[in-house]
């Protein structure tokens, strides 16, 4: 995100927990932090990639951008303006301008909904437009979502689409309310290769005409370098890396980054791309609660990554890492001129 530009969505310091009880015995599980203190900010009509193993708290970011969860720390704004505690009419405006798409589409679709009910639910929830004007709308999405003619699909339930059409019947229903922020969480994670390049061109057309924000949530690095302008790479509920997807694909910092650039499959190159080498085969035991989240499976650990966790300091305008020793190289080699681009 370039300097001057004004962030649209704001994630201040967020965190959230959750506390389970064990089904078969009366105490309370261990609470499991599933965000700490995540802050992040996307611009108008930027993409932001959110990627991290499983269970690395990127479905919860999106769930509480949605509002579908409260933080218990914290605050999330939107245009400036703090989320929490929106009553009434605010809040119904909020759920317009915020949509999520979610990553099975057979469990977000209602499937005793045709699809013109489908897209066109949202827009009479909001009162927005007539009848005849509400089934208009349905049938320019639908061709926006390349479903055309729309006439062959509004009749149409989900169990009678492929996967990819269910997906982008999903996604024409995020898109209809002209939404300011999507939250696309793993959208082509159930879709083979080819329909998942459809879904991505897609979304960045929707970006293109409609300027709307996405946090793209995935796994898949290659997919964030396609589609994203930056890249935030999330371990155990905290950002570790955050820059532009160029630079954290080509020159990643952290060694969780070089991680899974190195898990990346690599097809047809002519020589072997040197590898990080930044996972232990072995995991370690953690020295102290305070030691670094990526301690154990680190193999650049030193003793100091034992003793406290590093912040996620900014190496260059745009380029934050969580690791000292990023912080050390970029200070030493003087890197950190090479590093940044603004977006
Ligand atoms: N409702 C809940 N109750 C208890 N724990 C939860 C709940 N929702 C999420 N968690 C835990 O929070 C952590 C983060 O979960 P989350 O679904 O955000 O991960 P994720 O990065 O989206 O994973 P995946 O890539 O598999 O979708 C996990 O350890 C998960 O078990
Ligand atoms: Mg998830």
């Amino acid at each position: 995100m370039n300097q001057h530009q004004q962030p649209v969505l704001r994630l201040e310091n967020v965190s959230r927990t959750y506390r389970s009880r064990s089904i078969f015995k009366r105490r309370d599980r261990a609470p499991v932090r599933a965000l700490n203190k995540v802050s992040l900010e996307i611009a108008d009509g930027e993409i932001l990639g959110l990627v991290g193993e499983s269970g690395s708290g990127k479905t919860t970011c999106g769930r509480l951008i949605v509002k579908l969860e409260e933080p218990q720390e914290g605050v999330i704004s939107l245009d400036g303006v703090p989320i929490t505690g929106l009553k009434g009419s605010r809040l119904r405006e909020y759920r317009r301008k915020v949509q999520m798409i979610f990553q099975d589409p057979y469990q977000s679709l209602n499937p005793q909904l045709s699809i013109l009910e489908s897209i066109s639910e949202p827009l009479t929830i909001h009162r927005i437009g007539d009848r005849k004007q509400r089934r208009e709308k349905v049938l320019n999405v639908l061709r926006d979502v390349g479903l055309s003619p729309p006439e062959r699909f509004i009749f149409r339930y989900p169990h009678q689409l492929s996967g990819g059409q269910r997906q982008r019947v999903a996604i024409a229903r995020a898109m209809v309310l002209k939404p300011e922020v999507v939250v696309a969480d793993e959208p082509t994670s159930m879709l083979d290769a080819s329909y998942s390049a459809q879904i991505y061109n897609i979304l960045l057309d929707m970006r293109d005409r409609l300027h709307v924000s996405i946090l793209f949530i995935t796994h898949n690095l290659a997919a964030a370098r396609y589609l994203c302008d930056r890249i935030a790479v999330i371990y155990r509920g905290s950002i570790m890396e955050i820059a532009p997807a160029a630079e954290v694909i080509e020159r990643p910092k952290h060694p969780y980054t070089q991680a899974l650039i190195d898990a990346l499959p690599k097809f047809g190159m002519g020589e072997e791309r040197s590898r990080f080498n930044s996972l232990l085969l072995t995991e370690r035991e953690r020295a102290s609660i305070s030691s670094c989240l990526f301690f154990e499976r680190c193999a650049r650990a030193k003793e100091r990554c034992g003793r406290e966790a590093p912040s996620l300091g900014c190496l260059a305008p745009g380029c934050s890492v969580a690791c000292f020793h990023a912080e050390a190289e970029s200070i030493g080699g003087n890197k950190a001129d090479q590093c940044c681009y603004g977006i």
